[in-house]
């Protein structure tokens, strides 16, 4: 369970989706499990996971979803590096409803790996697992919030690990360099657009049959794509953000729609694994 071949059918998926920085009411998730009755929120045990967590139907998801949306109405957008600044003394505990996921996510990475490129690695919660695995794989992380990397850096000094402090949009992945290119929970802050050219320079840095690991948030269903990315583009017009400032708001893919982008870049979709994260494994082509 909670893991299937990409190509099968996902209709009424719902995918797992715990707590990133919204309200109780939408700390959901369910690997492909079906729906609950009538949308109440029920608890299951996703196998996957091996943890209890909660499910709802998606009809139920997209009603909490929206109700948080006009509930946090006159939020303001916050800049990337300083949203992460600001909940770094937490931001591990946070997400520690996320354990297995890291682990799931450490366990797809080819034992031949030796060399990878991390991006949005934050303050390292992947590799505390990859290392465990393997303390001699070699990192380079690439983050654009000083505070998370220093974080990072003060838990493992004693590892091989290169630090980026900037923004992987405009860091040189380099040339057929890596074996692996990993990215958890980072991604869904992006449009498409953005991530049709990083996707193909990602292809480019690998080394041959090197592989794309994204461990991310994915949308439920185009309707949750399409109003996460509408109200995301109104907010930054009505806010005046200028083109090139990040903000954390999440904009999720659909996995037809990320897989696509994937495949337009060349990788061939090797596995989909669903648990509270969806990762996908993606290897370059021959
Ligand atoms: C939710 S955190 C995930 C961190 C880590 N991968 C983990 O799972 O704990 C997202 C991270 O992506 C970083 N990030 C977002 N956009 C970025 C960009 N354009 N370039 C580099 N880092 C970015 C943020 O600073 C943050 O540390």
């Amino acid at each position: 369970m909670g893991q299937h071949s990409f190509g099968e059918c996902r209709e009424g998926h719902i995918p797992c989706r715990l707590q990133r920085y919204k309200p109780d009411a939408l700390l959901l998730a369910a690997g492909g499990l079906g729906k609950s009755e009538g949308g109440d929120i029920i608890e299951h045990d996703t196998g996957f996971c091996d943890q209890t967590i909660m499910i709802q139907s998606s009809e139920t998801y997209m009603r909490n979803l929206r109700q948080w949306l006009r509930d946090t109405a006159d939020s303001p957008l916050e800049e990337m590096s300083a949203f992460f600044t600001k909940r770094l003394h937490d931001y591990e505990e946070h997400m520690s409803v996320w354990e297995e996921s890291y682990r799931a996510f450490s366990e797809s990475i080819p034992s031949k790996c030796q060399r990878i490129l991390d991006l949005g690695c934050g303050t390292g919660l992947e590799l505390d697992k990859i290392w465990q695995k393997n303390p001699d794989i070699e990192v380079t992380g690439v983050d654009l919030c000083a505070d998370m990397l220093d974080k990072l850096l003060a838990k493992h000094h004693d590892k091989p690990f290169t630090a980026i402090c900037q923004d992987y949009f405009q860091y040189d992945f380099g040339h057929g360099k890596w074996d692996a290119v990993i990215s958890f929970e980072s991604l869904h802050h992006f449009l498409p657009e953005r991530k049709k050219e990083l996707y193909r320079r990602i292809y480019c840095s690998l080394k041959e049959n090197g592989f794309f690991i994204l461990g991310d948030y994915i949308a439920c269903c185009s309707e949750e794509e399409e109003l996460l990315r509408d109200v995301y583009l109104d907010r930054r017009k009505h806010s005046a953000i200028p083109e090139n400032c990040y903000v954390h708001f999440d904009i999720p893919l659909t996995l037809e729609h990320e897989t696509e982008l994937l495949g337009d870049a060349g990788f061939i979709i090797e596995k989909v694994l669903d648990g509270s994260a969806t990762i996908i494994i993606a290897r370059k082509g021959d």
